[in-house]
């Protein structure tokens, strides 16, 4: 061992919150705007954080896609961009860095994750089409938990969606190692039910965003495909967080503490055909994403991908990026499995929930990147319809200036076929922690912020819409308060 691994153990064996493992040169001043005016902010944004101004928010929880810090190799590394439109050296080298850390052959960079999911959704549905001759009104596509844009694709194309998660995983009493874990017997039962023909793919999603960044174990990942390869079904791995659900491979599954987090990523990865990656998250880049497919066995998929990239998103070896960002993600890829970074940043969430549940808020167990407070059970006269979530989000953001979303019924939305609400197990608000952005003082500000929150909880109202938009609805939502 040597004395790199020897401090990083110390930091994850103790509980001393590790210091953070960077120096900071670069910094962006952030101003508080006074209650009066946080007020006022907030009802020109139509009561929903997301619709706030930035220079408006004081701590932004709202997400950690794009949004957090870079380091000086993958800054560097922008200036080195081939701009060439076909056959970028800059291209060839994110494929390279693809196909060494995830064994993956056949890449296209997108704009970022959603990029990648509007050309496979549509050519996986083809193929299936082609294959079997499905009946578009049975087609089915099952997920241990859909991302939003991921379950919207599926539904613009036609598909019902089936969620399978484990059934601990919203029960914010219950702790478990892997609550991301998909629920083999739903998806082996709904495959049954369904028929194998009318199923396009599964999406394997890790950290399984939607249950509370949740990491997902190998043995389940790998029984997953089991199942998919009996009956053929293609499985996509949802990968924007792959390091982090490694890291807790390593840190939680029997067989892997001594495995580096290199070589739990390349064996995740073997448990599926393609991925799909927002690489806004993980890899640390302000935009980007990747489609990639593993061998060649989907080839022809590949292909069609490709033609559809160059409708919708640009030539194949671009993608959406422009050369140097391509350079800046190839970089990004390694450096998101530091160990050394990844105990900072998990212990950083682990920090923050635990300072919450001290002070008596309830919360879903600490997963990978942001503490997810229940919201349901904090607000109980909150009815599921009036938004818990949103009502906390919008007191959070009055009380302190913090920006954070909910991840509820609102994110959920409506069955696209019959227009009723999907019902949602728990309504939660998102703390989220873009990486190497905040501090620990940040942290013990947000646990403050809760505690006034706390005396006040009855006071606070729920929402109803002024205007619910038809998909993605949570984006440009408009509420007033319920009185
Ligand atoms: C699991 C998961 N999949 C897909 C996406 C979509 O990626 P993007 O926002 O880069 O389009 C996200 C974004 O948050 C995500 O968390």
């Amino acid at each position: 061992m040597n004395n790199e691994q020897s401090a990083s153990t110390l930091v994850s064996r103790t509980s001393i919150h590790p210091p953070e493992p960077f120096r900071i040169r670069v910094i962006e001043p952030i101003d508080r705007i006074s209650p009066l005016e946080r007020e006022r902010a907030l009802n020109e944004a139509g009561l929903n954080t997301l619709l706030l101004e930035s220079k408006d928010v004081y701590i932004d929880c709202l997400t950690d896609s794009g949004t957090g810090a870079v380091t000086q190799s993958m800054q560097a590394a922008m200036l080195m961009g081939d701009e060439a439109y076909g056959g970028s050296r800059s291209f060839t080298k994110l494929s390279a860095a693809v196909e060494d850390i995830f064994d993956y052959q056949l890449t296209i960079p997108t704009h970022q994750g959603r990029g990648a999911e509007q050309l496979y959704v549509p050519k996986l549905i083809e193929l299936r089409e082609k294959k079997f001759g499905l009946q578009r009104d049975k087609m089915t596509v099952v997920s241990n938990f859909f991302f939003d844009t991921t379950q919207a694709h599926s539904q613009i194309n036609g598909c019902n969606i089936v969620n399978a998660p484990v059934e601990e995983a919203f029960d914010t009493n219950k702790s478990a190692s892997f609550k991301g874990d998909f629920d083999l017997e739903i998806l082996q039962s709904t495959i049954e039910a369904v028929g194998a023909q009318h199923i396009p793919y599964i999406v394997v999603t890790i950290t399984c965003n939607s249950v509370g960044g949740q990491p997902v174990s190998m043995s389940n990942l790998r029984q997953v495909y089991a199942i998919a390869q009996e009956y053929e079904i293609p499985v996509v791995i949802d990968c924007a967080r792959f390091a982090e659900n490694a890291y807790f491979i390593q840190q939680r599954e029997e067989g892997y503490e001594y495995e580096s987090i290199q070589e739990i990523t390349k064996e995740m990865f073997s448990y599926g055909d393609l991925f799909s990656m927002s690489a806004k998250k993980d890899a640390m880049v302000p935009i980007g994403g990747i489609l990639s497919f593993r061998t060649h066995e989907y080839f022809e998929v590949f292909r069609e991908c490709q033609n559809l990239c160059v409708v919708l998103e640009g030539f194949p070896t671009y993608g959406g990026l422009e050369g140097g960002a391509m350079e800046r993600l190839a970089v990004g890829l390694y450096e998101a499995m530091r160990q050394e970074w990844l105990d900072y940043r998990i212990r950083q969430v682990r920090y923050l929930v635990e300072g919450l549940r001290k002070i008596g808020i309830p919360c879903q167990q600490p997963g990978g990147h942001a503490a997810f407070v229940d919201a349901g059970k904090l607000l109980p006269h909150i009815p599921a319809e009036n938004f818990p979530g949103v009502a906390l989000a919008n007191e959070l953001y009055l009380v302190a200036g913090i920006r954070t979303p909910e991840i509820g019924s609102l994110l959920i939305g409506r069955n696209s076929k019959t227009g009723e609400q999907i019902p949602c197990p728990t309504e939660l608000l998102r703390i989220t922690l873009p990486r190497a952005t905040y501090t620990q003082s940040h942290m013990d500000y947000i646990i403050q912020a809760f505690r006034l929150i706390k005396d006040n909880v009855d006071k606070i109202k729920g929402v109803r819409f002024t205007y619910e938009p038809p998909v993605l609805r949570h984006f440009n939502a408009r509420f007033a308060n319920v009185e």
